[in-house]
């Protein structure tokens, strides 16, 4: 098959990316930031309707995974306007050369965000969607345009809400690299190597076991085998769904650091401060409708091997 992943140059959609090339498949990158060299890569904003067309018109897709989107909730709270251009309206131009490119599948990196705060936990995807800020609105919005372009385009999609992303690949070759970073596992892990002093945790007094917020981490080499199964299903005739992609087990902040500092045998500093605002004390995902429907069946679930993998990665690279 010959897909174009969207936003392939970053944490999840480069490791899809390598998913895809060892199973064999043709796959170009389009990104606005280059990738590896040996990736077949075009410099594109989706937002650019002309350049969308070219490049649907010099290549034939068998489907498109769309991974490209600006990803930080607290930014999207105070710009929400650059969150709505890039993840709603840009993606809206993406979806609209899709139609006249006669493209007719998608995958889509959602959001727990969808979700908002949790009225049960685990969550599945009958759990109401109501997102508590514009990041989470954004893909909600995506989704439900995902909805009425089925209904009059017969644009087929499967909509993947991850919970946490985290790890890197397995062996080695790609990791996680977001600027500025905001997700606690490579935060811990800087912290670890010395690029941080320290990591902060945000409120001890959850009604968790041991105070700290409890969430679902699941291995990006997972999301990867999880949007290949979702493509395959469309490719078969499969009707558009959502998925959630979790592995079902919560950890808590406190819980990661010991098993950060378990995996590194160094000592990680913790600054710890009151609550942050719109923090929920549990988010775990049900995924057991991927797992279902799918046949998805996660490798990595242990806190261990996520962390030790990422650590890999933060002792590899150019801070090192
Ligand atoms: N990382 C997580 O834990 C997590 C959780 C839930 C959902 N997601 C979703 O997964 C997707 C990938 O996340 P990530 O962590 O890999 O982010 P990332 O920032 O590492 O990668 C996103 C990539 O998209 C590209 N991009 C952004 N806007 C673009 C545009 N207009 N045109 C072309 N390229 C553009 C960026 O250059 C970047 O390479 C995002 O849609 C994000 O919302 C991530």
């Amino acid at each position: 098959m010959k897909y174009l992943v969207v936003g392939g140059a970053g944490y999840i959609g480069s490791h899809m990316v390598k998913h895809l090339l060892s199973d064999g498949h043709e796959v170009v990158v389009a990104d606005t930031v280059a990738t590896a060299p040996d990736i077949e890569w075009v410099e594109l904003d989706i937002a650019d309707a002309r350049a969308l067309d070219r490049l649907f018109a010099d290549y034939h897709f068998d489907a498109v995974f769309h991974f490209a989107s600006h990803i930080q909730v607290g930014e999207s709270v105070s710009d929400p306007g650059k969150y709505y251009q890039n993840n709603v309206a840009a993606t809206l131009t993406l979806l609209e050369a899709m139609v006249r490119a006669d493209i007719k599948h998608l995958v889509f990196s959602s959001t727990a965000a969808v979700y908002g705060d949790p009225q049960y936990v685990p969550i599945d995807e009958q759990h109401p969607k109501a997102p508590i800020n514009p990041y989470g609105r954004s893909k909600w919005m995506v989704e439900q345009i995902l909805e009425d372009f089925d209904r009059a385009y017969g644009l087929k999609s499967v909509r993947l809400r991850y919970f946490n992303a985290a790890g890197a690949d397995p062996e080695g070759l790609l990791g996680e690299c977001h600027e500025p970073e905001t997700h606690l596992i490579p935060l811990i892990l800087q912290a670890a190597s010395g690029r941080r002093a320290a990591v902060t945790v945000f409120g001890h007094d959850y009604d968790t076991p041991d105070g700290t917020c409890i969430r679902d981490y699941v291995h990006v080499a997972d999301l990867a085998s999880a949007h290949a199964l979702a493509v395959e299903y469309l490719l078969q005739g499969g009707a558009s769904a959502s998925f959630n992609l979790g592995n079902g087990l919560g950890f808590s902040v406190q819980e990661v650091i010991d098993a950060a500092r378990a995996v590194t045998g160094r000592p990680i500093q913790v600054i710890e401060t009151s609550r942050r605002e719109g923090d929920p004390a549990t988010l775990v995902a049900d995924a057991q409708r991927a797992k279902k429907v799918l046949g998805w069946q996660p490798r990595f679930a242990g806190l261990e091997e996520i962390v030790g993998h990422a650590w890999n990665w933060e002792r590899k690279y150019p801070w090192r």
